[in-house]
């Protein structure tokens, strides 16, 4: 299985420490936590798990219909949005897919496992991985069916404009289904295209709620696009797929304004000060509307990878961005976390610098 954040169960059972100590800025996590109303509607969850949860989550699509102002027939509800990724593949088998990159290692592989070919289509790191749609769509084959981005990007946390991809949609039109992941644009939700679905005929929008509300344990995520495409994969869709706690919480997400109030007012201080200390450290950070910075570490320092090792024998998890395409070994993403937990993590970062350049024979 490719590289994921996050494997905190695993850091903690070979450090020898309780999970709770562990300090996890490889998974990019709201790190306000699970909030109350969340947690209390699936722990009631738990308590009605006697009987069987709804066969395909009607009351959550109803409810996601009531939060975006759209009919429910446009939402199919998942078990986090992986599972959503790997029907798509399997029901619409693409025969040819323009993946943006460097992105979620999950897009490839359930694309390739249902025998897509992929072309992957590179965002530049110089540029701050801008999005030429022109020079995309130059990169179309007769076969290309299927296009797929982040918005915001990860790892990178590049806000795409909005209007941009609605002109890309449009473009792709009688060619191409335009897939656009927006799993993080709760940290930026003026990004997201889900005002615009209805007008298109051609756009496919997946929704995960694990990162904002910070429940990946529970597994809720969707998928929004034209009633005729989401009938095709429910119809395909294995019964049951999230459990009662996971559809309580999920509709328990939805009536959160005032944690998504106070996690749009914290994160987006706490990321720049993060930004600005890893700067002090000489490293280069790239612009990002997420709650996580992609930053490449200086020429001739110590790998990412050597860094998140040494990292991690403190209970500190970082995310080499090594596997991922079109990046290497300088670069980390790291979650933006509580304002005392990112200090905790640059003075960490500063003593690893130090500790590296004191070993490094002269
Ligand atoms: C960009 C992106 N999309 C989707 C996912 C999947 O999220 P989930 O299956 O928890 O909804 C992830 C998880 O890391 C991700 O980084």
């Amino acid at each position: 299985m490719s590289g994921h954040g996050g494997d905190v169960a695993a850091a903690a059972r070979e450090l020898g420490l309780p999970a709770s100590e562990v300090l996890d800025f490889s998974a990019s996590i709201n790190p306000l936590g699970i909030p109350a109303g969340v947690l209390a509607a699936a722990q009631r969850g738990v308590a009605e798990s006697v009987h069987y949860p709804e066969i395909a989550g009607d009351a959550l699509a109803a409810a996601l219909a009531a939060h975006h102002g759209l009919s429910a027939e446009h939402f199919l509800p998942g078990a986090g949005s992986t599972p959503l990724f790997y029907l798509l593949a399997r029901v619409l088998r693409p025969r040819r897919v323009l993946l943006v990159e460097p992105a979620f290692s999950e897009y490839r592989r359930s694309l390739t496992l249902s025998g897509a070919v992929i072309d992957p289509f590179l965002l530049d790191p110089a540029n701050d991985f801008a999005l030429d749609s022109r020079q995309l769509l130059a990169r179309l084959t007769p076969e290309t069916d299927l296009v797929l981005l982040a918005n915001p990007g990860n790892p990178s946390g590049a806000a795409l404009p909005p209007a941009l991809l609605r002109r890309l949609a449009a473009a792709l039109r009688g060619r191409a289904l335009l897939v656009v992941d927006e799993a993080f644009v709760d940290f930026a939700p003026d990004l997201s295209l889900m005002p615009g679905l209805s007008a298109g005929d051609n756009l496919l929008i997946f929704r995960s709620l694990t990162k904002f509300y910070a429940i990946p344990g529970l597994r809720v995520g969707y998928l929004a696009a034209q009633p005729e495409l989401v009938a095709r994969l429910a119809a395909a869709a294995e019964p049951w797929a999230l459990s009662t706690p996971a559809l309580n919480a999920g509709q328990a997400c939805l009536a959160e304004a005032d944690y998504r109030r106070r996690s749009l007012a914290l994160i987006p201080a706490w990321r720049d000060e993060l930004a600005a200390g890893l700067r002090r450290l000489g490293w280069q950070v790239h612009p990002s509307v997420a709650n996580y910075l992609l930053a490449r570490l200086p020429d001739g320092a110590q790998s990412s990878r050597e860094l998140a090792t040494r990292l991690r024998r403190q209970g500190i998890l970082l995310r080499s961005c090594r596997d991922f395409v079109g990046l290497n070994e300088s670069y980390l993403r790291l979650a933006v976390r509580t304002a005392a937990e990112n200090q905790r993590l640059l003075a960490a970062l500063a003593a690893a610098v130090t500790a590296t350049e004191k070993e490094a024979p002269c």
